[in-house]
């Protein structure tokens, strides 16, 4: 049997999310320049939006650019936005075909200009679109998200548009970037680093965590396959015992 078919596909997460990492080392173990391994990233992240839409899952994020990332040298921080332009530019026709529709999280007016009118382009383009939701993160991290959200949270407190008792989990949830998209049940990190750096940190409250070895450039859809086998082995609990979820 396959690795996809080991997939149930009734117990499928509807939201897997990617911190997409070691691209670097894998260049560099090869004796290239980092901005290499950005580059066969690309075929990682093509191989993956394939695989999740293949087996049915409804949410794909993908932490593509932190906040913490515009620390990287200049020359590296320029590359990587280049790459992001050029691979928009040669993603979106196929990423129409296969009805995929994109999003984004993080600090849009970070952005230089032509990644934002590239990425807007593309945004309008796959508007239409109603099959898997691929959500890039970019110059994203949470605590920018959860400072933005109580900034815009205490504008309507300031307006009387929401008073001190309405201020519960769901209500909060309304002000983050990712409102109407739910929460991912797992998180994958790739590269052997066990850290959150900054992703989600209020959505993964009850997230799966799957880490593995295999740095990003080499990660396929069936990389994927195995993270969703392992994390339908798991018995997610939501603080009741065992009995009480009985499986
Ligand atoms: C992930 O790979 C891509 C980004 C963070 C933009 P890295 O560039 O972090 O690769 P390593 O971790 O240095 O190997
Ligand atoms: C996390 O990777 C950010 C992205 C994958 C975009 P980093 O490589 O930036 O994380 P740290 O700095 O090692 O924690
Ligand atoms: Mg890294």
């Amino acid at each position: 049997m396959t690795i996809k078919e080991q997939i149930d596909r009734d117990r499928l997460p509807r939201h897997v999310a990617i911190i997409m990492d070691g691209n670097g080392r894998w260049a560099l173990s090869q004796g290239n320049q980092r901005i290499f391994g950005h580059e066969h990233g690309v075929e990682a992240v093509r191989s993956v939006v394939e695989g999740a839409g293949e087996v049915g899952i409804g949410y794909l994020t993908l932490y593509a650019f932190s906040t913490e990332n515009w620390l990287r040298p200049r020359e590296e921080v320029d590359a990587l936005m280049n790459l992001l332009v050029q691979a928009i530019n040669d993603e979106t026709a196929s990423l129409k075909k296969n009805r995929v529709k994109l999003l984004t999280i993080g600090d849009f007016d970070s952005l230089p200009p032509v990644v934002r009118e590239k990425l807007a382009w593309s945004l309008e383009e796959l508007r239409d679109c109603d099959g898997l939701r691929l959500i890039i993160a970019l110059s994203y991290s949470a605590r920018w998200e959860i400072t933005r959200a109580a900034r815009l949270l205490a504008d309507d407190v300031r307006r009387g548009a929401v008073c001190d008792a309405d201020i519960v989990p769901q209500l909060f949830d309304k002000y983050l970037t990712t409102k109407d998209i739910p929460d991912p049940e797992l998180l994958i990190r790739t590269s052997g680093e066990f850290r959150i750096s900054n992703f989600l940190l209020w959505q993964i409250a009850y997230s799966e965590l799957y880490f593995t070895p295999v740095l990003w450039p080499d990660f396929r859809k069936e990389n994927l396959f195995e993270a969703i086998v392992d994390y339908q082995q798991r018995e997610r609990r939501f603080g009741k015992t065992s009995q009480q979820v009985g499986t």
